[in-house]
């Protein structure tokens, strides 16, 4: 029996939570630290029962009518007998969630992070200490589905399921890689199809919303001359070759980390962290015009039509820029913070990352860098390695 721990209150836990209920030989719980969601997804759930709609183009939907067996915010009734932890929340809600259940977790327990998201395994590492040895570490670049609740504690649908998920597997104790991907497998079902390969590093680098949401911002923006615009531009289609060479710069930085990991520590494969025109023609392949160069396959791809630019009305009805939208609060932190602490441990240069940042942080009122160095006042709460006390190459592989 595989008895699914899922962590998180929002649309992806709803959808896991219930997925995983009606797959054989698997219980579903849910921990929800959130306010008052796991009283209200109880009530709720208790009056009117728990419901996923699976639809996918060309098929009649899927309705799975399984409910987990306890939503609680109580992290040791959560826990108890949990062969598998899965979080599925934002980013910036990982901290509490490793702190609650860590005196919880037995050794041998598989915990991931679906999505991880840049930093998981720092994270894990820093908070659990020697617990994280004893326990398999996985991560995934995403979650399995575009998917959102549709009445919170009772009903979500799954709007699109990917066809594979890539992600990398830490092993501590047993169980070995090839069963914890298993494990995982039997919760989600058989789509999308896991594929575990290469080190958990590796879907830190590629957490791409981390360099391209700042990315584009500071290409848009870091020259803006304060005044409002008549409407908000288009956040993707509406790219400028400056911005896309930003990005193009910021990926650079990313690939040549890993190439100098790889050569400091010929074991470890990051052979999954690639360009990011390389990236968007894996992921996006079919819905891209022109694949000629970054640039292109960012304005033409058509799954970013319309989405605009994080902006805020004036009073006279005008657009500017929202510097407190995620696109800056949680990518620079939880993000490109992240890749600037890996490239430090490596010995890699990161101008682009840097001119992004500095920009980025003065814009929001932050400070990550200072003097060229992660040793700004705000450092603690950003999820780089360097945060965690970890500081050598070794360390942050999980090698030592
Ligand atoms: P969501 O936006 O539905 O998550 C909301 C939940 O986060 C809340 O219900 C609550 O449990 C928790 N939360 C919110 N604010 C909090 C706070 N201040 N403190 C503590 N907890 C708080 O997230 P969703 O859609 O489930 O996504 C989960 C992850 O998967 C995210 O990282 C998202 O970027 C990623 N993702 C989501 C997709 C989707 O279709 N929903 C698709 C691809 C990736």
């Amino acid at each position: 029996m595989v008895v699914a721990l899922i962590c998180g209150g929002g649309n992806g836990a709803h959808v896991t939570a219930g997925v995983g209920a009606a797959q054989p030989g698997v219980e579903t719980r849910v921990l929800t630290l959130y306010a008052d969601e796991a009283e209200r997804w109880t009530g709720i759930m208790n009056k009117k029962g728990f419901s996923v709609t699976c639809k996918a183009q060309g098929k009649d939907p899927v309705v799975h009518n399984a409910k987990p067996t306890i939503v609680t915010k109580n992290a040791a009734d959560a826990a108890r007998g949990a062969t598998i932890i899965v979080f599925v929340v934002p980013a910036f809600a990982h901290e509490q969630y490793l702190t609650e259940l860590k005196p919880h977790v037995k050794p041998g327990t598989i915990l991931v992070g679906l999505p991880g998201q840049a930093g998981f395994e720092f994270a894990v590492m820093g908070i659990w200490g020697d617990l994280a040895r004893q326990c398999t570490i996985m991560s995934f670049e995403s979650l399995p589905w575009a998917c959102r609740m549709t009445e919170f504690g009772a009903t979500a649908e799954v709007l699109g399921t990917k066809a594979s998920l890539v992600g990398a597997v830490q092993v501590g104790t047993p169980p070995p890689a090839e069963e914890a991907t298993a494990s995982l497998q039997k919760v989600l079902g058989p789509q999308p199809q896991l594929v575990t390969q290469g080190h958990l590093l590796g879907i830190t680098l590629m957490s791409t919303n981390g360099y391209i949401h700042p990315s584009i911002m500071y290409g848009r923006w870091h020259n803006w001359d304060g005044k409002a615009c008549d409407e908000a531009p288009l956040f993707y289609n509406g790219l400028d070759q400056f911005s896309a060479d930003v990005l193009s710069k910021t990926s650079d930085e990313v690939v040549a980390t890993a190439k100098a990991l790889m050569t400091q520590r010929t074991n470890v494969d990051l052979t999954k962290v690639t360009h990011m025109h390389d990236w968007y023609i894996r992921c996006y392949g079919d819905q891209i015009a022109e694949k000629k160069d970054l640039y292109t396959c960012i304005q033409t791809n058509a799954a970013y039509k319309g989405l605009l630019h994080p902006v805020e009305q004036t009073p006279d009805g005008k657009f500017v820029p929202n510097y407190g939208y995620r696109y800056m609060t949680e990518d620079i932190p939880f993000g490109l913070v992240v890749m600037r602490g890996i490239a430090d441990i490596a010995g890699v240069q990161t101008p682009m990352m840097d001119k992004v940042i500095t920009w980025a942080q003065g814009c929001m009122g932050k400070e990550y860098l200072k003097d060229g160095k992660l040793q700004g006042k705000d450092i603690m709460s950003s999820r780089c390695a360097q945060r965690y006390n970890i500081t050598s190459v070794d360390k942050m592989l999980g090698l030592k």
